[in-house]
């Protein structure tokens, strides 16, 4: 009865702190993570360069003083059998790929030392698929197939996991409502609906994966209870972290809601801040000629916008994607990130 008693008062006063580290700490320990495997679509693709400058991967790689293995790739969808388009997707190419390399040594990872991201949807749920209704996906199919991204990844291995959802699409410029024929769509369109339906599938397909999320998360092998008890083993014995998983959820969608409310606080170039144009910017002429009136920004001023064109974040929104995620892998944690496990 003693030591019941004793073990219990122990376990009720450890309990609210171990709640409040959880909720303060990066979920990653300090110089644990070593390298960073990107899946995603062209706002991380470090072959095909999207933002005219430097893409987030290779930002994270610099500040965090760690190596990026790059397996994103522009106009990527989750899975071609739910939404195809013609680039490689995440199903049947980047995870595939990944694995080869894996399996021939032309990459060495250690599953306690790596952190994999997945930064995928915007190509699923947008025009020429879900939104146009180009096929017969819905976005709970899309959710799913993203999330299982996590699942298939923790079967070949992989322990450390950052899901970083989907940003307010329905701001940039192709989708607002004040959108102009640009180099992504100039036929004709109700620039409203579009808006409206990219907000819901983007909120919509947000709340599906952090759901599915949290319900895997304590699912994978191991995790249940894993991290309270392995927290109390570990500093006891000094057991290797390795036997328990992190899953945690990148919140792009607030971080970039805030970038579009409190520019200030984010952009710092030469000229008028702004979240409503971009940097490269093609005005398509409709009439006689196919032409399109493009416009570039160049130089300091470029750091003033908040996307590079109609579709993708500027490069100095990618380095506040990139510090965020540097810091959680320097165990300073981020404000945008959530740890489900
Ligand atoms: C995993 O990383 C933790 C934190 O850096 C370290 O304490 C532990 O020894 C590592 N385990 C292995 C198997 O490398
Ligand atoms: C895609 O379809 C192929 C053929 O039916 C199947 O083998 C594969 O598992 C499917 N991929 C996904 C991600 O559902
Ligand atoms: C390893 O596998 C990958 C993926 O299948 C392939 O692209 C690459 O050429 C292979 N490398 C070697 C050295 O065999
Ligand atoms: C465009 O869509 C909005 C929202 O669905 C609707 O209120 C409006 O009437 C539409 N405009 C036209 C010209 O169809
Ligand atoms: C934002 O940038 C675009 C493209 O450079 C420009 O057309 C627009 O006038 C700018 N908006 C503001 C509010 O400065
Ligand atoms: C930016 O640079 C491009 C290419 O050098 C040039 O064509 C364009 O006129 C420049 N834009 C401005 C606003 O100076
Ligand atoms: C804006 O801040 C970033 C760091 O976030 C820095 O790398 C960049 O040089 C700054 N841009 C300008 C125009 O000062």
């Amino acid at each position: 009865m003693k030591f019941t008693f004793t073990a219990l008062t122990a376990l009720l006063t450890l309990l609210p702190s171990l709640a409040l580290a959880k909720n303060t700490e990066g979920s990653l320990s300090k110089s644990q993570i070593k390298s960073i495997v990107t899946f995603g679509d062209s706002y991380t693709d470090t072959f095909w360069i999207t933002n005219g400058g430097v893409q987030w991967p290779t930002y994270v790689a610099r500040y965090a003083g760690i190596t990026n293995y790059p397996y994103a790739r522009s106009g990527a969808t989750c899975s071609n059998n739910l939404t195809y388009r013609p680039f490689p997707p995440l199903f049947e190419s980047q995870i595939p790929t990944f694995l080869g390399d894996k399996k021939n040594g032309t990459i060495n990872v250690d599953p306690n030392s790596t952190l994999y991201t997945l930064w995928l949807g915007t190509n699923d749920i947008g025009m020429s698929s879900l939104l146009t209704g180009d096929n017969d996906a819905s976005i709970v199919d899309v959710a799913g197939c993203l999330v299982n991204w996590v699942q298939v990844m923790y079967d070949n291995g992989a322990r450390n996991f950052l899901f970083q959802n989907i940003v307010p699409l329905e701001k940039t410029p192709v989708y607002s409502s004040g959108s102009w024929p640009n180099r992504y769509w100039h036929l004709e369109r109700n620039t409203t609906a579009w808006s409206v339906s990219m907000r819901e599938l983007v909120l919509g397909g947000n709340a599906l994966t952090k759901l599915m999320l949290q319900d895997l998360a304590p699912k994978l092998q191991g995790a249940h209870i894993g991290r309270f008890m392995h927290t109390l083993h570990a500093k006891n014995n000094g057991c290797s972290y390795s036997d328990f998983h992190h899953t945690g959820i990148f919140d792009s969608h607030s971080l970039f809601t805030d970038m579009y409310a409190h520019p200030a606080d984010y952009l710092n170039g030469t000229a008028a801040l702004n979240v409503t144009g971009s940097i490269d910017s093609c005005i398509y002429q409709t009439g006689d000629s196919d032409e399109s009136v493009c416009t570039m920004v160049n130089g300091t001023d470029r750091d003033s916008y908040l996307w590079y064109d109609e579709l993708h974040p500027s490069e100095q929104a990618d380095r506040h994607v990139a510090r965020e995620i540097a810091n959680v892998i320097l165990g300073k944690g981020s404000r945008w990130v959530s740890w489900l496990s």
